[in-house]
């Protein structure tokens, strides 16, 4: 029996999913689209569709975008949505892969950025490419892809993720005032090479401050760095990002093993985040494959920008599905889940320097102040994962939303994150040590 399915996550009942895609606030619903293979193992990229008037539950909607036209007919890549006199507006980049002997990579690729729209967000018109290979600055590679569009001050804006001939990895910036002309005004770039490659860029203002998100591949791993064969994160922008704006830091949004390609819209004064919890590439699996799909996304999150870094927490939604609350064991330090639940939200506070947690027969965390880390481990059902860690020298309180086959651990009131996917083999259990106590909650789902 397959145990894993997800009970509040997004996920595919059948073939592959990847990153999400135009999210936005269409008619009464919000809306996420994402990177959809009929086999769990990948292939030929289509839009899967889902809306929701609650960011909890979702109903399918058909496919939204398909790989049907010469200008993209090796995949509707990733993008975005804008709203727009009551119209949908989609863009993505239409991949298309010339016949004949290229490496694709420095040749031999299309990049079409189409612009599509949708008057009921159901139904796509066949869209139109407003940008090709030519209109992209010179000097870059065949891989230019994930437009991300935005508006602001009476203009439009779209961030596109490339690689130069160079391997270098970066953002170029478009303008326009109609949503079909659009003009490279800039690129953002670091002096420093960081990776060969930035994929799924996003740019938006929250509390006052501009970020540049982006996932740049390539980087070299160490202890606390890109454990992970892609990284996620983001820069913060010092300046107008219009004119001379400048990128400082990378820092990482997440220390798991599975968080990538995060995307985020705004709707009602909230900046939402939604991310796949899956790694492109990467040396470990997911057993679901057997049952014929593959990958998830991330909770909704809500994002915050304090104390020069962003903050994600689980959206407030997550608390009204709060139901039973399961009291703490003192005699065997643990919480017993009795009966089969799978939907778990755990709220704890930390009161020493030392702890550990053991979720089910599957994951390990342990903190150690003086070591100044938070060690991520699994005891079994990794499929290939092993270890990750993250840096901090004092955790005040930890929130760690737990389904079926996932965990995402929020540290310091989501300071720092770690997202992971796990498969255990029993849920009867979350055995606690040191001076860490809380509130363990099922979710009504
Ligand atoms: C990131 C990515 C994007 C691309 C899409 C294709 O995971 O490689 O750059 O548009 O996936 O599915």
């Amino acid at each position: 029996m397959n145990n894993w399915r997800q009970k509040y996550h997004i996920e595919p009942k059948s073939g592959w999913l990847n990153d999400p895609n135009g999210l936005c606030f269409f008619k009464g619903y919000y809306h996420v689209f994402y990177q959809y293979a009929y086999e769990p193992t990948g292939g030929n990229k289509y839009w899967a569709h889902l809306k929701s008037k609650d960011l909890i539950n979702w109903e399918e909607a058909p496919i939204f975008l398909s790989p049907e036209y010469d200008y993209n007919k090796n995949g509707a890549y990733s993008g975005s949505a804008i709203i727009k006199d009551d119209i949908m507006h989609i863009f993505y980049t239409g991949n298309v892969k010339k016949d004949g002997d290229f490496d694709y990579i420095y040749e031999g690729r299309e990049n079409n950025t189409v612009h599509v729209t949708s008057k009921d967000g159901i139904n796509a018109d066949s869209g139109k490419v407003v940008m090709y290979n030519k209109d992209y600055p010179e000097g870059l590679s065949c891989h230019v892809r994930d437009p991300k569009v935005f508006e602001y001050e009476g203009k439009y804006y779209m961030v596109i993720g490339a690689r130069t001939m160079e391997d270098k990895g970066e953002v170029l910036v478009f303008e326009s005032e109609d949503l079909d002309n659009w003009k490279h005004i800039r690129t953002f770039e670091t002096m420093a090479r960081i990776g060969y490659m930035w994929e799924c860029p996003d740019l938006f203002e929250i509390n006052g401050q501009w970020i540049l998100m982006a996932c740049p591949q390539g980087l070299e791993g160490g202890k606390y760095e890109f454990q992970n064969i892609y990284s996620c994160g983001y820069f913060i922008i010092e300046g107008d990002f219009r004119t001379n704006g400048f990128i400082t830091e990378y820092k990482e949004a997440d220390f798991g093993f599975d968080f990538y390609a995060p995307q985020t819209f705004v709707h009602d004064g909230r900046r939402l985040l939604l991310g796949w919890m899956g790694m492109p590439d990467a040396s470990y699996t997911n057993p679901t494959i057997e049952y014929g799909y593959q990958h998830c996304m991330s909770v909704f999150r809500e994002l915050d920008f304090a104390n020069n870094t962003l903050y994600m927490k689980p959206v407030k939604e997550f608390e009204h599905l709060r139901k039973e609350l399961f009291e703490y064991d003192e005699e065997n330090t643990s919480y017993k889940v009795l009966d089969d639940k799978r939907a778990f939200d755990l709220e704890l506070q930390n009161f020493g320097d030392r702890f550990e947690i053991e979720i089910f027969d599957t994951l390990k965390l342990d903190f150690d102040a003086g070591r100044g880390d938070l060690e991520l481990s699994f005891i079994a059902n990794g499929y290939g994962r092993e270890k990750r860690f993250l840096r901090t020298k004092s955790i005040e309180n930890l929130r760690l939303m737990i389904d079926a086959s996932s965990v995402e651990i929020f540290v310091n009131d989501g300071k720092q994150v770690m997202s992971t996917r796990m498969y255990p083999s029993e849920y009867k259990e979350i055995k606690v040590s040191g001076n860490i106590r809380g509130m363990l909650y099922s979710l009504d789902i």
